[in-house]
């Protein structure tokens, strides 16, 4: 009996070309499996797709529910943001992919697992860090980083085998989608100077044709985790997507970023990210109002260990977890409603309410009603200037260009 691989298959050029190849060149069974993690499709003609072109079997699971509880919102929790920037789309659909792989492998008795990712790429770390963590026995295939074909050769490989070659193999720009945002590099993109062309965008309107009318949106969290839009109860694929829909028409969500990749490449990469851009922004704001200032200039280092250990592929790993239970546990009160406009290209939260706030209007106001002891405050300066004090007078009085020492101002040429 012929051995099986169980093949990730998005149904573009490098995937239906890996069909065949993998074929050739390993004598394996391949069974492709797709993944629906959001990105809209015609799965049933992926599906079909994939038999045409020489899978014995071909699956498709809907993987939306999974990705949204177990990595988007621990994510959004996190504020998890790539160099400040990117969302992390496409680094935290792999290691979901990855785990369904494996169990598909499993289920079926393969031997190996194949995946359509360059030798160039941090995807290719995601799947297979992930897998050899799940399954250290199955082998990987990674048909793309191994068959050193241009562009031109693969399409000339899916000619010669009769692979329909998809429109989009037209395109310049390679593509990434799932419900969290869309990835978009290659192309003239490559030029970190040129301006993105209006073309790649499809989940966002260009701001200037944005409606001239501001929307409002109110998002209610509960422990951190988006369950309203507009006071109604929804479920967290459902919300994302219509978030993507409404940010998406405002035209929010564009990033244009000159990131990092693991593999040590500067990349120039442009996402649409409409509802993770606004939930995380509004999250945020409800952090503000329910943290501590201690909690949230801690939380701040942790996001950023979060978003790097998912850019770099390291899901399945310990510290994963255990900064995921300090989140978890930080989210404890960020529960209340946060409300946006979202205007041509803008989102800004304009207000927040939470029963958890500590946000005491008795003590912020300059109004009638004031609860602060401002007589308190003479003593806390007193000993809070101390060392400041302390350090002028034994060292700093008198020394030049010390941090005391501002020049007088020039006089006034007289003419
Ligand atoms: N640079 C992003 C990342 O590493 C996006 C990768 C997009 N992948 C793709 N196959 N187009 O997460």
């Amino acid at each position: 009996m012929t051995d099986k691989v169980v093949l990730a298959y998005s149904g573009g050029l490098d995937t239906s070309v890996a069909i065949k190849w993998i074929r050739e060149k390993y004598n394996l069974d391949v069974i492709a499996l797709t993944i629906d993690v959001g990105n809209e499709r015609d799965f049933s003609t992926v599906r079909q797709k994939a038999l045409d072109v020489g899978a014995i079997k071909a699956e498709v699971i809907d993987g939306k529910e999974l990705f949204v509880k177990y990595f988007i919102f621990p994510a959004l929790q996190a504020n998890a943001l790539y160099e400040g920037q990117y969302p992390l789309a496409t680094a935290l659909s792999r290691p979901l992919m990855a785990k369904l792989l494996v169990d598909t492998a499993v289920a079926e008795g393969a031997t190996a697992v194949a995946h359509g990712c360059t030798g160039k790429g941090n995807d290719q770390v995601r799947f297979d860090v992930a897998i050899n963590a799940l399954a250290p026995s199955l082998k990987i295939i990674a048909p793309a980083r191994e068959w050193r074909m241009t562009r031109e050769e693969t399409i000339d490989y899916a000619q010669r085998h009769n692979i329909p070659i998809p429109i989009t193999a037209d395109s310049p720009y390679s593509l990434d989608e799932n419900l969290w945002g869309k990835s978009i590099e290659c192309g003239v993109l490559e030029d970190p100077w040129a301006e993105p062309p209006e073309e790649i965008y499809t989940w966002t309107t260009s701001p200037g044709n944005a409606p001239d009318k501001p929307e409002y949106v109110e998002i209610g969290f509960d422990k951190g985790i988006p369950v309203t839009i507009n006071g109604q109860e929804i479920d967290g694929v459902s919300l994302i997507r219509q978030l993507n829909e409404l940010a998406g028409k405002h035209g929010i969500g564009r990033i244009d970023h000159v990131e990092n990749r693991l593999v040590g490449i500067k990349s120039r990469e442009i996402y649409e990210a409409p509802a993770a851009v606004v939930l995380i922004q509004a999250h945020q704001a409800l952090e503000a109002m329910t943290l501590s200032k201690d909690q949230l200039r801690f939380k701040q280092k942790v996001s950023q260990e979060c978003a790097d250990l998912i850019y770099n592929g390291l899901w399945f790993s310990s510290l994963n977890r255990d900064l995921a239970a300090y989140v978890l546990s930080s989210q404890r009160y960020v529960t209340g409603t946060v409300r946006l406009r979202l205007f041509k290209g803008n989102s800004s939260v304009v207000g927040r309410k939470s029963p958890k706030s500590l946000y005491s209007l008795g003590l912020a106001t300059y109004d009638k009603g004031d609860e602060f002891d401002q007589s308190a405050a003479e003593g806390f300066i007193h000993l809070w200037g101390l060392p400041v004090r302390t350090q002028a007078q034994v060292q700093l009085i008198g020394e030049p260009d010390g941090p005391l020492s501002i020049p007088p101002p020039k006089q006034a040429e007289e003419d």
